[in-house]
């Protein structure tokens, strides 16, 4: 079948690669794609956000599946207009992506199913929320409600922190996203993340993992997209995930069914986890970007099956092949990043990697210019790597990464660190 995937990271590129290997992908494109992905499909020049662009595309090209790779058009309902015209694709409606695109909605799902979560409280005028944050008291915490690119969440240990980000919200820092507030009350524990599938009634699991936020090494500096990942995630244990399915990713898929917006896709949770105990931290609509990429290299080609599966309703018929491995993600950086950086800077070395199904190394903000590897982005690279065990994996990782001379990238030297 000929398959298209909407985006342009390193997500993007470590789903393309895993696709391209299964027998049943004739053509596979990407939209736009980068440097990188144009090795594996045929890379094409499509406003993702604009539907009747990509529709038109899926009908000249005879796509038969669409996987979409990023919350914004998600959020765009491509995903609907792709199905109206009788598309398969892998990724859900519009309303169900407001597990994402509105964090009010999902507390008010977590309500509704039970499911363990922060407390909170929502609002759309500043001075009740002000009043609200100095009865609860620091610390708190503070969330624009809409899409805010990662940044609209303001974890505040004093009480002057919550003000000024709720005054900061409700000034219009994220336009519309900020119009409601939802003020959480802090969780203290560890953060994991968890994947599955689900395609609208049954859910497949397809593996956890715990990323790197903060730009420098001990978890210091600001947030960024994330410096790296790591899959699994020792803390999801046997218990804790079995917990977390039962308590909040089922009960979840069975109130969206209810509500008649039943969830097609993958879903992304994160979770905190204290004393063994899961909570809801949020919920997104798509892959992360690093963890995708350390999925994707412990899935491989399967993954095209199951997102088959998952897109056509079949899931309770499908079983994943689980190996015993790890994988982790290195992502190489800009200089600047998460702040301003440079763009235009070449990068050496990569034609002296052998890439194998142990050693990816999956491209973000990339372009090619007369054979030369041009930085474009922030994140730039992210080096993967596969092993029997962690410790075997970031060996990999890191004797992988230091054979790419980029004088104007960094990376962080500890990834993996907590389960090391
Ligand atoms: N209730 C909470 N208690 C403690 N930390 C939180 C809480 N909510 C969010 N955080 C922290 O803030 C981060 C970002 O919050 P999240 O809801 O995931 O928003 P987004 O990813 O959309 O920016 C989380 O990964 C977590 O570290
Ligand atoms: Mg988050």
């Amino acid at each position: 079948m000929n398959i298209l995937i909407l985006g342009s990271g390193g997500r993007e590129h470590s789903l393309a690669w895993a696709v391209n290997q299964n027998p049943k992908c004739d053509i596979l494109y990407c939209a736009p794609g980068n440097a990188g992905i144009s090795k594996v499909a045929q890379c094409v020049d499509l406003n993702i956000e604009n539907s009747s662009d990509v529709l038109k595309f899926c009908l000249d090209e005879s796509i038969q599946f669409v996987i979409i790779g990023p919350e914004a058009p998600l959020a765009m309902g491509i995903a609907d207009d792709l199905r109206a015209n009788n598309i398969l694709t892998f990724g859900p409606s519009a309303s169900a992506a407001k597990l994402e695109s509105s964090k009010a909605f999902t507390k008010g799902v977590c309500d509704s199913c039970n499911a363990p979560t922060a407390k909170y409280a929502r609002f759309t005028e500043l001075e009740s929320a002000i009043e609200y944050v100095h009865e609860q008291g620091a610390p708190i915490v503070v969330k624009a409600d809409g899409l805010a690119g990662g940044k609209g969440v303001i974890v505040a240990m004093t009480l002057d922190e919550a003000i000024n980000g709720l005054k900061d919200i409700f000034s219009g820092a994220f336009g519309k996203a900020g119009a409601e507030v939802v003020i959480e009350e802090f969780m203290e524990g560890e953060e994991a993340s968890f994947f599955i599938l689900s395609d609208g009634k049954n859910i497949l699991p397809i593996g956890t993992a715990q990323d790197h936020k903060r730009v420098f090494d001990g978890d210091t500096g600001p947030n960024t997209g994330g410096m790296g990942a790591y899959s699994p995630a020792p803390i999801m244990t046997k218990d804790v995930t079995s917990k977390a399915i039962s308590q909040i990713i089922q009960p979840t898929i069975d109130e969206m069914a209810k509500r008649g917006i039943p969830y097609q896709g993958v879903l992304y949770a994160g979770f905190m986890i204290k004393d063994g105990e899961p909570k809801l931290v949020e919920y997104n609509v798509r892959f992360g970007d690093p963890e995708c990429q350390a999925l994707m290299m412990r899935l491989g080609a399967q993954a095209l099956d199951a997102m088959l599966a998952c897109a056509k309703g079949e899931l309770n018929n499908y079983k994943l092949n689980w190996a015993d491995d790890h994988a982790l993600t290195i992502v190489y950086a800009a200089k600047g990043y998460p702040g301003t950086y440079e763009k235009g800077s070449n990068i050496l070395g990569l034609d002296t990697i052998s890439e194998s199904t142990n050693i990816q190394v999956f491209h973000a903000g990339t372009k090619e210019e007369e054979n030369n590897i041009i930085a474009t982005g922030g994140r730039v690279l992210n080096i993967t790597a596969r092993g029997s065990s962690l410790k075997e994996a970031h060996r990999l990782a890191y004797e992988t990464i230091e054979k790419i001379q980029w004088e104007n990238g960094f990376y962080r030297n500890d990834i993996g660190w907590r389960a090391l």
